[in-house]
């Protein structure tokens, strides 16, 4: 991994996944610290101090979300890691699992300890190999060495971790269809209230973190909420792992501070656009968030502030970067495809939506569109906005208005034309091909 500034400190060499490497980096020394000095309020009071926001989507705040569950009302608690990675341009929990499986699980151990669990969770994504392989490698000489499945360091903390694997379903990477997969059941997304903290995993109290969220937490306990927030900005503290597909000359994960330049990130430490391409639009956080144009981003800072101003958010940090002479028409069609596909039919807006907006896409594509088609794929989009139970209903209307209210005159030429304005093409090598 590259980037502009390193806060997880995890160079990768050919041992970083093993124990012994993790040990000779000063591994497992962080929750020796925190059973022998810290209450698990306090442990919760320094990440809230520290404005960690979640990795997986929604940024919501780490310490709130941690802080419902008391973890001595005498209940069991659980935790639950979110590696189903589903969301379309992202794959920066992948690094973590492979490369860092213990940062991990040292994180996990923290985290239960804070809010009361002794029966904890990954959630893993079935398509990853390697990654579930090196995890389980890494539970398993865990376990090995007492680290897990045992009381620790001379408390009566003993925390148990299962991996337990996903069968490819997107909708299973939302908390709630997560917990109910793990339960042995369709993993339909449920209904709030109750939140996850207060009925999730068994009915018990529940704490869905994201790898990449989780992962943090060993650092900050390690050097204070203080130094942690020196990393970032005031609102954003710290650093994302940014996975970047698409039409760059160097595609991967880096490790981006917030506040840094985008158009740096794009140009410098990406190595700017394939052939010397214009930039022509950027997803930038996962196709569920709004696309930007490549004028866009010239002002942009990577941290939540700026992305809000500019009608888009940091998602899950897997950037999609396309260049001129992509048809975004053929874009959509795609994304649709996958969001029709992906959907899990409990909700009427979203089953029926999908499918609807599935079938006027390719409608278009096939030289029959009519005008019409443009504004209802707007209002069936919209129709969908917080009627859904889960946020898959909103997150495919954020893809289909984004990429309308920035290249509707594509849509326009393409049902007037019966063919693309970029002549379909997508023939810019890269790796984004419909
Ligand atoms: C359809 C859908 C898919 C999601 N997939 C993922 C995922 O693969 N990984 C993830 O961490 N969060 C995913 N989320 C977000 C989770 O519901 C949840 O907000 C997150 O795991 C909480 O972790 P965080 O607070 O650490 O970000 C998804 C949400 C939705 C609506
Ligand atoms: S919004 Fe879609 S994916 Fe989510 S619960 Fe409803 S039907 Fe299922």
């Amino acid at each position: 991994m590259t980037g502009a500034k390193l806060i997880m400190n995890f160079p990768v060499t050919a041992t970083s996944h093993t124990l012994a490497d993790y040990r000779a980096r000063g591994g497992y020394k962080t929750i020796e610290k925190v059973l022998a000095s810290m209450r698990p309020e306090d442990v919760t009071r320094e990440v809230t101090a520290s404005g960690l926001l979640g990795h997986g989507g929604a940024a919501f705040p780490v310490g709130r979300k941690w802080a419902v569950i008391k973890p001595n009302d005498g209940q069991p608690h659980h935790l639950c890691a979110n590696a189903d990675e589903g969301e379309p341009g992202t794959f920066k929990d992948r690094w973590i699992l492979e490369h860092a499986p213990h940062l991990l699980i040292e994180s996990m151990l923290i985290t239960s300890y804070a809010i009361g669990c002794r029966h904890s969770f990954v959630y893993i994504r079935g398509e990853f190999d390697l990654p579930y392989r090196r995890l389980q490698a890494a539970v398993d000489e865990a376990y090995e060495a007492g680290l897990l499945g045992q009381p620790l360091a001379g408390t009566d903390f003993a925390l148990d971790l299962f991996v337990y694997r996903g069968a490819g379903s997107y909708v299973c990477g939302e908390a709630s269809g997560l917990l109910t997969s793990i339960e042995g059941k369709k993993g339909y997304p449920r209904n709030r209230p109750p939140r996850l903290t207060v009925r999730g995993l068994y009915q018990r109290p529940t704490v869905v973190n994201n790898v990449e969220t989780l992962s943090n937490i060993t650092g900050i306990v390690a050097h204070g909420a203080e130094a942690f927030k020196k990393t970032g900005t005031a609102k954003s503290p710290g650093t994302q792992l940014v996975s970047i597909s698409g039409h760059v000359v160097k595609p991967g994960v880096y490790e981006v501070e917030y506040g840094y330049p985008l158009p740096k990130f794009i140009y410098e430490d990406c190595g700017g656009m394939l052939g010397g391409r214009k930039l022509k639009a950027l997803i930038p956080g996962g196709i569920s968030t709004k696309v930007l144009t490549g004028e866009d981003i010239a002002p942009l800072t990577y941290d939540h502030a700026s992305f809000d101003q500019a009608g888009s958010s940091l998602g899950s940090g897997g950037m999609i970067a396309i260049a001129d002479g992509t048809c975004m028409v053929r874009l959509l069609q795609v994304m649709l495809r996958f969001y029709h596909h992906e959907s899990c039919g409990q909700c009427t807006p979203c089953r029926e939506g999908m499918g609807w907006m599935h079938r006027i896409i390719d409608r278009i594509v096939a030289g029959q569109g009519v005008p019409q088609d443009i504004d209802r794929l707007v209002e069936i989009s919209n129709a969908n906005d917080g009627t859904t139970i889960c946020g898959m209903g909103d997150a495919a209307g954020y893809a289909t208005v984004g990429i309308i209210a920035k290249f509707r005159d594509e849509f326009e030429y393409f049902i007037a034309n019966k063919r693309s304005k970029c002549n379909g093409a997508l023939e810019v090598e890269g790796t984004w091909h419909a």
